[in-house]
């Protein structure tokens, strides 16, 4: 998505505002668009040329009272907005899209194989393969910082699901056109329906035949060693999985993973192009790496939203949502709102407090977090070492996306850092 810094006195007309359509976040102004909302209309209708018809809330406590509420805004029914009104076949079976008390059964066994203290093991593997992904990024070259970082998380969700590399770049591909099946460069056939229903035939049946060849080596490849192990064999709620479910929620982890964590790296050094004094004191201070990174996470919100579906008829803000209709959690724009955050258009690696919300908030907050984390540490700690300085050696693209707030090319020179 491009950021851009809005003057407090800027907005737009809220009629003419449109948050579905996906070119909104590759070419136009989402933050412009957000940030009249926060101020004019923070709980907003917007009429689809189709007959549909969605709410969107953009300040902090709204974003986070909506995502939080299960029992007033339910997942099971789907929760992306260029889904809107389709029944998700997922929901009550793909851990995203199911409710408590079923979602925390679900959750739990998962959760537990993703603290940091059990990542610990992946780690060496983590790192080999960031450098590997970093190794032509000093050759004096212009080098495209977003094509490595879209190819980041794969390598982290490759290692904890136990995938083999030789499948990584098909799998980054079918996760760019499931989240962004509006970006030309990801489509196939003839547009984004036919795009987006290849990629899940694609993802389902590459987790399908996964699930299958576990069965049938022998002995069968089960148990605790990675997470697909770990889908196959826990229970919930006193029932083993279905294959269906198992390979619904394999899906579901892969994209999770896959389709935001780069980003973050790239929207910072995007920001710092011209702030070479900040990228000087951020990359040499390791113990305030941690406060940039969520600095980082806050400014990039790679994960732009998440939609619920109101249960009852409810109020937000004085206005009345009725039962079964959408509502759109903004979370980027709740990561700019100007009453939690002070000048929120300003990326300050030593911001502290920071209270963003970029790995969502309540029952589904991400549970990927310490994994994306350990990576972004990881990678961060990797460009410093080697870069002394970025400068821009081509044009930025933005991904066509209302889901991923993306940067898919980023053409950089890295001056490399002198060794002494
Ligand atoms: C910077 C990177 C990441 C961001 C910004 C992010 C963001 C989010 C957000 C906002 C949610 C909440 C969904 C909701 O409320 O409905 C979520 C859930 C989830 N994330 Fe992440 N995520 C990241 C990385 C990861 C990684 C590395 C993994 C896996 C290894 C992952 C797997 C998941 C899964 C499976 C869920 C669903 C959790 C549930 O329903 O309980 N994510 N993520």
């Amino acid at each position: 998505m491009r950021i851009t810094a809005p003057a407090p006195s800027d907005r737009v007309d809220p009629a003419g505002i449109d948050l579905y359509d996906p070119r909104l976040y590759a070419y136009g102004d989402a933050h412009l668009a957000w940030q009249t909302l926060r101020r004019e209309e923070p709980v907003f209708w917007q009429d689809l040329p189709d007959g549909r018809g969605f709410w969107s809330v953009t300040k902090y406590d709204d974003v986070r009272r909506v995502l939080s509420d299960h029992e007033a805004f339910t997942s099971q029914r789907g929760a992306i907005l260029k889904m809107l009104g389709t029944e998700d076949p997922a929901g009550g079976h793909q851990m995203a899209v199911t409710d408590p008390p079923r979602h925390t059964h679900v959750r739990r066994p998962l959760e537990a194989m993703m603290t940091p203290a059990a990542l610990r093991p992946f780690v060496p593997r983590i790192r080999a393969g960031i450098q590997g992904l970093l190794a032509g990024m000093c050759d004096g070259e212009p080098w495209d910082l977003g094509v490595a970082m879209t190819a980041l998380p794969m390598i982290v969700s490759g290692a904890l699901m136990g995938l083999p590399e030789e499948d990584f770049p098909e799998l980054v591909r079918l996760g760019l056109m499931t989240v962004a099946p509006d970006d030309e460069e990801f489509q196939v056939g003839t547009g984004s329906t036919t795009t987006l229903r290849a990629a899940h035939t694609g993802l389902f049946s590459y987790f399908a035949e996964q699930v299958r060849a576990r069965r049938r080596a022998a002995p069968p490849d089960l148990g605790d060693r990675d997470l697909i192990g770990r889908l196959m064999t826990m229970e919930v709620e006193g029932s083993p999985m279905t294959d269906g479910e198992i390979v619904s929620n394999c899906y579901s982890m892969l994209l999770g993973a896959n389709v935001n964590t780069g980003h973050v790296i790239s929207a910072a050094v995007l920001e710092l192009f011209d702030d070479f004094e900040q990228y000087d004191r951020w990359s040499r201070d390791e113990a305030g790496l941690k406060t940039g990174l969520t600095e980082a996470l806050r400014w990039s919100s790679p994960v732009l939203h998440f939609l619920r579906y109101a249960v009852d008829d409810v109020e937000i803000g004085g206005r009345k949502i009725q039962a079964r209709q959408g509502v759109v959690a903004w979370i980027a724009s709740a990561n700019r709102d100007e009453d939690v955050f002070d000048d929120p258009f300003r990326f300050d690696t030593r911001r502290r407090p920071n209270r963003e919300i970029s790995f969502g908030y309540g029952p589904h907050r991400c549970i990927g977090t310490a994994a994306a984390r350990i990576t972004l540490d990881l990678t961060l700690k990797e460009i410093f070492a080697r870069v002394e300085r970025f400068e821009p050696a081509g044009e930025v693209e933005h991904l066509c996306s209302n889901f991923t707030g993306g940067i898919k090319h980023l053409p950089v020179l890295a001056h490399p850092r002198i060794q002494r």
